[in-house]
């Protein structure tokens, strides 16, 4: 445990401050947030906090900021009477049951906005090296195999002047339909909720359904959350609709993809190839995908900037900062069945 000089100071005067979890020590600028307004235990060890740890260490708190890999559930809840928020470090928010939070009155948070143009960014580092065979290229020289230029070596797909489809055309779906303005692509999309006009003016997109998608689409990426409608909806019944030439991009979560179905499009050759930054059972791969070499694997990197990591936790302890001071947190995702002002 690690007690703050305020926290010190503050139990010697007999003033007590509200004691908060974290499930990582963060960057020194989230922690400066809360260890002014909190006392807070930072889990320190290198291994995530295991869930026997996490129950017994939330038991007394207050408060709680944890990362996607925690779970905020029923049982998480039950056995933390006291708590007011759960201030999750990502957009995602699939972790935490929010309607569990509710009925225990506790506000959850999560931190959008601020990792949008770093995911954009990867999706789009993820899509060209997928469709440029960069990794691939990258071993064979490494290997000390490679003979010198020939002229039908590691031959890719064109990216530039294709039809780009973005499932879940939100924050970081826009980000992406805005970089490739440069490479001079169709863009389809499609969403449960179609974009203004104006953003489909902007970005050059055109809303069409989830079947016209999945067939003239040469690159298919997705930013959906994840929720019981995206779970597999990439499956065999979908691929089977995608070009032969297609490639598919994941930066969202992994359950979206049937990675199983995915595996057995790749070996049937009913795409091209698969860039995948987040998987079904993480930190376990399908084995199936793992000696692919039509497949980049990433490690749920895609928002892994130092600036974006660092801002994804000052949000978060600044949504506790908020809710600590009597405020409404900025991103609290139960604010109305709340009722909070
Ligand atoms: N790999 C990473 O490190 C990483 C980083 C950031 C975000 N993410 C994931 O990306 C997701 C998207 O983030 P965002 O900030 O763009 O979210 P967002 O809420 O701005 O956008 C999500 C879009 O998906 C649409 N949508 C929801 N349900 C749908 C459905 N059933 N069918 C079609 N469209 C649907 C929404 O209408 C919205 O437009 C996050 O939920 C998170 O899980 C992953």
């Amino acid at each position: 445990m690690l007690l703050t000089l305020q926290a010190l100071q503050a139990a010697r005067c007999g003033v007590s401050k509200p004691k908060l979890l974290s499930t990582r020590p963060l960057f020194p600028e989230a922690r400066a947030i809360l260890d002014a307004n909190c006392e807070v235990e930072y889990w320190q060890h290198p291994e995530r906090i295991p869930r026997a740890e996490l129950l017994k260490r939330t038991a007394e708190k207050d408060a709680l900021v944890c990362l996607l890999t925690e779970k905020v559930d029923e049982e998480l809840l039950n056995a933390a009477p006291k708590l007011r928020i759960a201030s999750t470090v990502s957009v995602g928010f699939d972790n935490i049951d929010v309607p569990a939070c509710t009925r225990h009155k506790v506000v959850a948070t999560n931190t959008p906005g601020v990792l949008d143009d770093t995911t954009a960014d990867f999706a789009w580092t993820l899509l060209m090296a997928i469709a440029r065979r960069v990794i691939e290229g990258d071993a064979w020289l490494r290997s000390g195999t490679w003979p010198g230029w020939d002229l039908d070596q590691v031959c890719g797909g064109d990216v530039w002047g294709k039809t780009l489809g973005i499932i879940g055309f939100g924050r970081i779906g826009r980000g992406v339909a805005r970089r490739a303005q440069g490479f001079n692509m169709r863009i389809l999309y499609t969403d449960a909720v179609r974009a203004p006009a104006e953003a489909e003016k902007e970005l050059h997109a055109e809303f069409v359904d989830r079947d016209t998608l999945f067939r003239e689409a040469d690159f298919i990426t997705i930013h959906v959350p994840l929720m019981p409608e995206t779970r597999h909806l990439i499956c065999k019944e979908n691929l089977d609709k995608m070009k032969r030439t297609a490639y598919l991009v994941n930066t969202s979560r992994g359950p979206v993809v049937d990675e199983a179905a995915l595996a057995e499009a790749l070996e049937n050759r009913k795409i091209a190839g698969a860039a995948l930054d987040v998987f079904e059972n993480e930190p376990k791969v399908n084995p199936a995908l793992i000696p692919r070499k039509d497949v980049i694997l990433t490690p749920h990197i895609a928002s892994a900037s130092v600036e974006t990591r660092t801002k994804m936790a000052v949000m978060a302890a600044n949504n506790v900062a908020a809710l600590l001071k009597g405020q409404r947190p900025p991103n609290a995702l139960n604010a109305a069945e709340l009722g909070l002002k």
